[in-house]
């Protein structure tokens, strides 16, 4: 029988009627539909295929017109292009027996053609508004392009920069993350799929992903449950409290199981604990990469997958290959198949597919719908608010629009590289370099003069892996173009740091300082004793020490398809910089993991101490706190603080108390402080963090203007999860700062009681 969903949707209102007082229109759907599917069409929703160009893992793409025909496929990943996505849809519905719809997913992560900044970066924003709408953005272009799934948000928490992945999620701190990640989710999801350009989220990667030993993409995670429930786990909850749609499983292992075979995970936590009702994608072959995780053979690892809760296998193949087996030799159930295939149709079913399996492909509407200029000034202006200014001496920015400026780096006329890690939809022709940035901006004030430089990193095979598109020039020409350059020139701009792929996945680092040829030219060029600015395009955090000693000016870019106009904005002042660090940036790699929200030790060293104490808990050769801490950013303009006044010195556990601070812009530019509030249960059943974040704000503030900024601390804010795991609140002193940044000496202090 062909085409039979669109008879079933004309059927709909009978279906409907028929629907006894328990089942909702949806579950009587599914029902009927799931009562017309053979064991094989119904394993086969549980299969996703490679149908582009993106591959990650081992797997190969696949001839999938036959697969598809015979009912073996429920979703394909990572198509661009509307018309392609509609071809294979129109195979779905109009050539396999029943006609279902798939369900087509990509890698939306950080936009799609209009491209923000890495996710690291937009939360750096701290505009929690803002975020929202680059999702929102993102979900009408995919959605525009056939895409109804985004893998996105990732909401791994990570405090080891060496990981590549730091790029992808929101940084080191869970309420921070939290936020974003409800943003992110709302944005894509908006308040349900009526319309045609919400898409599903999918939140990544459960569980822990951000923790791999020692920042090495892929590897093992292994740590308490305490701080699995303390540190890791909001953003994920908070992110299944915003109704994401679907979740994927981690590559690593958790207690010593792969996540996509974590029944405690999946199924305990994420559907028990938490309430999600979505369905469970694994991260990519990660079934097949239970066997070499040591677990068992490709049948038997289906199986535990499939047991655990997940629900569809990304790419492997093994629950098409294997389920129908195991079925007839017991390892699985058919209620363990029905109930995987249940929830994947849901998922169709609440997109409005079964009404429509084109909704998402419409050829007109991707045209109109693309890197339009609203989408762009939007992604423009959230790029200018993520660059964090992380020294300005004597004020050399923002410069003056005249003379001559050198723009010097691997990153000054890299179109590719600019919009940063993993954007599968990107168009880098459509993108400025930095040079055009600047020249647009400068035309007819002041004259630009490019140079590469240098290459990214010192070897050439390097430079190829991370797919720069940078060339690999020789070094000393490279040098003597860039001093030239650098002489004739009154201020010298280096684009330098990491390229796009430098970070994101696969993209461990195990020494994160400014890769040598980059450095050894900026010592080069601090040698003509010019103003010079350094733009440090990272993905991570980096060690920069030695440039935070040697050159006066240094921002942090996080790229971008709007990145080259928005650096333009920033650099000349057209716009204030407000970003503040969601990370940690270490003195030196032999710090990490470093995180502002750690524990303490039975000797502590004072923060901000920086010689060296025998037996303390501090290092002979550096010093323990960070270069630049969490939260941290400079403006052009400078802010003052306020003691902080509370309304009450008590409340009760059921309670709230008003913290004020008064903020005062006494600079010379109009701006935005971001304001921070971090709380402490110094005495605790369990041991608890130095500070934490626990709410903040973003404050516009006109040159002299001054603000009150007022948060209200309700007994959410103090609780935790104890030794047993319960969310408490314990009655006692808490420690209230309020301040810039997440360091001592930018904190104003005070106490409370909580009784
Ligand atoms: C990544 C995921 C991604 C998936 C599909 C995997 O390798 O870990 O984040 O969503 O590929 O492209």
């Amino acid at each position: 029988m062909k085409n039979r969903i669109l008879p079933l949707i004309a059927g709909c209102a009978i279906m409907a009627s028929c629907t006894t007082p328990q089942e909702s229109p949806m579950d009587a759907y599914i029902t009927d539909l799931m009562s017309h599917m053979t064991i094989q069409e119904k394993i086969g929703q549980l299969n996703q295929q490679v149908a582009g160009d993106i591959m990650t893992g081992s797997e190969q793409d696949t001839e999938i017109t036959d697969l598809l025909k015979r009912g073996e496929i429920g979703s394909v990943l990572n198509v661009k292009g509307v018309e392609r996505v509609k071809a294979i849809q129109k195979i779905a519905v109009e050539e396999s027996r029943l006609g279902i719809p798939l369900i087509v997913g990509m890698d939306v992560i950080h936009g799609y053609e209009t491209v923000f900044p890495i996710p690291l970066g937009l939360a750096a924003t701290w505009d929690i508004d803002g975020i929202e709408e680059s999702a929102r953005i993102a979900a009408k272009e995919a959605s525009a392009n056939g895409v109804a799934w985004t893998f996105s948000p990732m909401v791994d928490i990570c405090v080891d920069p060496r990981w590549g992945r730091q790029a992808e999620g929101a940084g080191e701190d869970p309420y921070l993350g939290s936020k974003v990640a409800e943003a992110m989710v709302k944005g894509y999801q908006g308040e349900n799929y009526e319309n045609d350009y919400n898409i599903m989220a999918c939140i990544k990667h459960f569980a822990l992903y951000g923790a791999a030993e020692a920042g090495r993409d892929y590897n093992t995670v292994d740590m308490s449950r305490l701080r699995m429930y303390n540190q890791y786990f909001d953003p994920y909850k908070a992110a299944v409290e915003a109704g994401a749609g679907s979740v994927m499983t981690s590559f690593n292992i958790v207690d010593g199981l792969p996540a996509t075979s974590n029944k405690w995970l999946v199924t305990d936590v994420l559907r028990k604990q938490w309430g999600f009702e979505g369905f469970v994608v694994t991260d990519y072959a990660s079934i097949d990469e239970m066997e070499k995780h040591g677990i068992s053979d490709k049948q038997h690892n289906a199986a535990l997958a499939l047991k655990a809760g997940t629900d569809m296998d990304m790419v492997s193949r093994s629950f098409v290959e294997t389920l129908e087996k195991s079925l007839k030799e017991g390892l699985v159930t058919t209620s363990d198949i029905d109930l995987a295939c249940r929830r994947v149709l849901e998922a169709k079913y609440k997109l409005g597919l079964f009404n429509d399996p084109y909704k998402y492909c419409n050829i007109d509407k991707a045209q109109n719908s693309t890197y339009l200029p609203e989408y762009r000034e939007t992604a423009r202006k959230l790029t200018q608010e993520s660059f964090v200014l992380l020294k300005n001496d004597n004020n050399i920015l923002p410069l003056k629009k005249q003379g001559t400026i050198a723009l010097i780096g691997p990153m000054a006329e890299s179109k590719g590289d600019i919009v940063g890690t993993w954007c599968v939809a990107s168009d880098p022709t459509k993108y400025k370099s930095v040079r055009e940035g600047l020249e647009t901006a400068l035309a007819g004030k002041a004259k630009v003069l490019t140079a590469q430089g240098c290459n990214f990193v010192d070897d050439e095979y390097v430079q190829k892996a991370t797919r720069s598109v940078v060339p690999f020039i020789d070094k000393e020409k490279g040098k003597r173009e860039a001093i030239e350059i650098a002489r004739k020139s009154d201020v010298i701009i280096c684009a330098m740091g990491e390229d796009a792929w430098m970070s994101g996945e696969g993209a461990s680092r195990a020494d994160i300082e400014m890769p040598a040829p980059q450095r050894e030219l900026l010592a080069e060029l601090k040698k003509l004793n010019k103003p010079m600015v350094l733009l440090n395009f990272a993905g991570r955090a980096t060690a920069i020490k030695w440039e935070s000693e040697n050159i006066p000016a240094i921002m942090n870019v996080w790229f971008g398809s709007e990145c080259a106009d928005a650096l333009a904005d920033v650099l000349f002042g057209d716009a204030v910089p407000q970003g503040k660090l969601t990370i940690s940036m270490p003195q030196c790699v032999g710090q990490v993991p470093l995180y502002y929200n750690h524990l303490n030790t039975g000797r502590p060293l004072a923060e901000g101490t920086e010689r060296y104490a025998n037996f303390t808990s501090n290092y002979i050769d550096v010093r323990n706190d960070a270069l630049y801490p969490f939260g941290y950013g400079l403006s052009y303009t400078t802010f003052e603080y306020s003691d902080i006044t509370l309304s009450a010195n008590t409340m009760t556990v059921d309670g709230t108390i008003k913290a004020k601070v008064t903020v005062k812009n006494t600079g010379d530019y109009d701006g935005v402080e971001i304001v921070q509030l971090y709380i402490r249960d110094p005495q605790a059943s369990v041991s608890r963090p130095v500070k934490e974040l626990k709410d903040f704000k973003r404050v516009d503030l006109k040159k002299g203007e001054q603000k009150d900024v007022e948060f209200t601390i309700t007994p959410d804010k103090l609780k935790f999860y104890n030794y047993d795991l319960e969310y408490v609140l314990e009655p006692g002193a808490f420690d209230l700062m309020i301040g810039a940044n997440s360091s001592d000496k930018a904190l104003k202090k005070t106490t409370f009681e909580v009784k």
